[in-house]
């Protein structure tokens, strides 16, 4: 069973952030997810939610929009957890990217909602080509590139989740990660289009261990 650890109210859940803004939009949260098995109409009814909090001010501790030297994003990029479902069926992170700064590209293997709160990105979408019978080859081509502002949001799909940002201008940017996977602690792929290759891919959270979670969750 899990233990009392860092701010965890209910077995089964960690917060990371615990206000009453915060746990009114993760509540919302989690009863869309019972309204649906749908990830898109999961994502939808989650939408509202989601753009109510980012018009707020804050909810979200200084700490958690700060940039991270080594981190497994590199670059100095920043993936804060802020919340978490310990089943590994949702997860919520602040990702804090340096001017300059990119992602690698990705992908997440689940439905995810994200909004772009502080600074400027721009968010590159691919899809993949081959069927991945080949090990560490992948033929990517790009889908979709967007300019995003405070309070624009793009969804994710499994099927279409490929993807990497980038910090444009001079300010750090702040996007808020709403995952249905626990996004920092399961293995993904990091892909490099150019060189056509793909490997195995694990971020981490800056602020959480993946070994103490999974030690946690059993
Ligand atoms: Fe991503």
């Amino acid at each position: 069973m899990c233990g009392n650890h860092l701010n965890e109210p209910a077995i089964g859940e960690q917060w990371l952030v615990d206000n009453p803004v915060f746990r009114e939009f993760i509540d919302a949260v989690n009863e869309a997810r019972k309204s649906s098995d749908d990830p898109e109409e999961v994502i939808a009814a989650i939408r509202p939610h989601f753009e109510e909090i980012m018009k707020k001010d804050g909810w979200l501790p200084e700490k958690f929009m700060n940039p991270a030297e080594g981190s497994g994003m590199g670059s100095g990029i920043g993936m804060w957890l802020l919340y978490r479902s310990l089943d590994g069926s949702l997860a919520f992170s602040s990702l804090v990217v340096p001017p300059g700064a990119e992602t690698p590209v990705h992908d997440h293997l689940a439905w995810g909602l994200i909004g772009l709160y502080r600074g400027e990105q721009s968010e590159h979408t691919y899809t993949r080509k081959d069927d991945g019978s080949t090990e560490g080859e992948a033929e990517l081509t790009l889908m979709k590139s967007q300019h995003l502002k405070p309070g624009n949001m793009y969804a994710l799909l499994p099927e279409v989740d490929i993807h990497k940002v980038k910090t444009t201008g001079d300010q750090t940017s702040v996007s808020l990660h709403l995952l249905g996977i626990d996004n920092g602690c399961i293995w993904r792929h990091r892909f490099f289009p150019e060189e056509h290759k793909v490997v195995p891919f694990k971020s981490g959270y800056v602020n959480l261990p993946c070994e103490e979670t999974e030690s946690v969750a059993d």
